[in-house]
């Protein structure tokens, strides 16, 4: 492993802890210390004790740890159950191109621009200066690369309605009116592309539809209207059950083909 990258620490009783390695550092928690300099001698897989002799195994965090555990938020992220459905969904595919409104913190973005590969290409938009510069922060500690050397990624302020890139095979949308935005997804999406959004409420949805049933039926097709619940497990002994706590709410998926 090597400086700037991220690590993650999982204890015995399974808590998870994401650090970036950085040479002359201590990793401090309620179960002692760790040296950054002896996990940079180590290999994912294998574990280190703490200075008050707690096991800890040593992993590279997978993107969804990122986003869940250390990701900085000043947006509501799409969750990573959620940003699953959008790319089985969304049938979002290596060499896609692909335009997100808004980027927020960047979660969505993060996996997207792993989803499309070097031979696709994201354009994510923000309207918001400050949401540009965390996203920007949080995909350079995962990905442990300056934002400009991911060439495929476009990370840009500005407002949906002033994108002038066309002929894209899929957008993304998590914004709250996404019915304002349909005559310019109109031009800049492929005929037989895939419009996604994200919406919290139910009203907006109902919005959505009845915009596009009578201003854009013949731009739109509803694909269909998701939801996703996703529980977690666990094992105790002889206790194999569902987990007390779940996520109740976070939004729902509304999917239509670009037909003309
Ligand atoms: C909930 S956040 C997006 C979170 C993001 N999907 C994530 O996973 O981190 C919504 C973002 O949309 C942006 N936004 C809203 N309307 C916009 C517009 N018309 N054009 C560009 N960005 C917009 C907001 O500034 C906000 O950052």
């Amino acid at each position: 492993m090597k400086e700037g990258e991220l690590v993650m620490l999982v204890d015995t009783k399974k808590r998870k802890y994401l650090i970036v390695l950085k040479k002359n550092s201590f990793f401090e928690f309620h179960k002692g210390k760790i040296s950054h300099d002896d996990l940079l001698r180590k290999s994912p897989g294998e574990k280190i004790i703490s200075s008050k002799g707690e096991e800890l195994l040593i992993l590279k965090p997978a993107l969804f740890d990122f986003v869940l555990k250390k990701m900085k938020r000043i947006s509501q992220v799409i969750y990573p159950k959620d940003i699953g459905q959008i790319l089985i969904l969304g049938d979002i595919f290596p060499g896609a191109k692909v335009l997100e409104a808004g980027t927020g913190s960047g979660a969505l973005t993060c996996f997207l621009v792993r989803a499309v590969g070097e031979k696709g290409k994201v354009v994510s938009v923000d309207e918001r200066k400050d949401m540009i510069e965390t996203a920007k922060k949080n995909i350079e500690t995962f990905y442990n690369k300056k934002v400009e050397e991911i060439k495929h990624l476009k990370l840009e302020r500005a407002n949906l309605k002033d994108v002038k890139e066309k002929e894209f095979d899929r957008v993304i949308l998590d914004l709250p009116d996404p019915w304002n935005y349909l005559l310019k997804i109109k031009k800049v999406l492929k005929q037989g592309g895939i419009l996604i959004c994200w919406l919290p409420t139910v009203l907006q949805i109902f919005k959505l539809i009845e915009e596009v049933e009578k201003k854009f039926y013949k731009n739109f097709e509803l694909q269909g209207i998701y939801e996703t619940l996703q529980r977690e497990w666990q094992k105790k002994g002889r206790s194999l059950r569902p987990k007390d706590l779940m996520v109740g709410h976070t939004g729902f998926l509304i999917i239509f083909y670009k037909i003309k």
